[in-house]
């Protein structure tokens, strides 16, 4: 269908012959067209990966241990199944390029370091630290992964951790979060 408005623009072009006619403007028209169409076709197909996890209470210090794995209980977006509330694991349901972020608030001499794991492998690294200090500290990372099919991404109680506890509650989250480029 917008294939066959296409032809029809570039036939009244050129039968028309017209030299005034702005061909840039035109292409630009044909192109917006053509990415609306593959933006439908990838909605149509329920295509998108993207998903959205944060935690519902505060997670307290003493009941962490090192490299254990943070599951972010409550799933708010989950195009593409990807993400497992149960393990915390993100599998990526089909290869490419993702991008995913996590927010940590440490609390009131509290400090801990999150990592971004990818099978197994450390790829990215965040500390919250407010150890010295009352009130909070925020981190956050963004981590761009390539990505096989089956791989899993999640994260998990880094290096150092002390304190009482990190917040997650009606002032800030702690969240992981992530999407496949298209
Ligand atoms: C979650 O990921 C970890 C690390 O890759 C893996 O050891 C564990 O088996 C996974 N758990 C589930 C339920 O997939």
């Amino acid at each position: 269908m917008l294939r066959s408005f296409a032809l029809v623009f570039l036939s009244l072009f050129v039968v028309s012959g017209d030299e005034s006619c702005d061909r840039s403007e035109m292409e630009n028209t044909i192109c917006s067209l053509c990415s609306q169409r593959r933006g439908s076709e990838l909605l149509e197909a329920g295509h998108q990966i993207a998903f959205f996890a944060y935690m519902t209470q505060n997670v307290q210090i003493s009941s962490i241990s090192k490299h254990m794995a943070f599951v972010y209980d409550r799933v708010e977006t989950n195009h593409g199944n990807g993400y497992d509330v149960q393990s915390g694991n993100f599998t990526a349901p089909e290869n490419g390029v993702y991008v995913f972020h996590t927010s940590s608030t440490s609390y009131d001499k509290s400090y801990c370091s999150v990592e971004v794991v990818k099978n197994g492998q450390i790829k990215d690294i965040t500390f919250a630290d407010s150890g010295q200090h009352d009130d909070r500290a925020m981190a956050s990372s963004l981590t761009i992964l390539s990505l096989t099919k089956g791989d899993i991404v999640h994260t998990r109680v880094g290096e150092a951790r002390g304190g009482s506890h990190l917040e997650s509650n009606r002032y800030t989250r702690m969240s992981f979060s992530g999407f496949k480029l298209a």
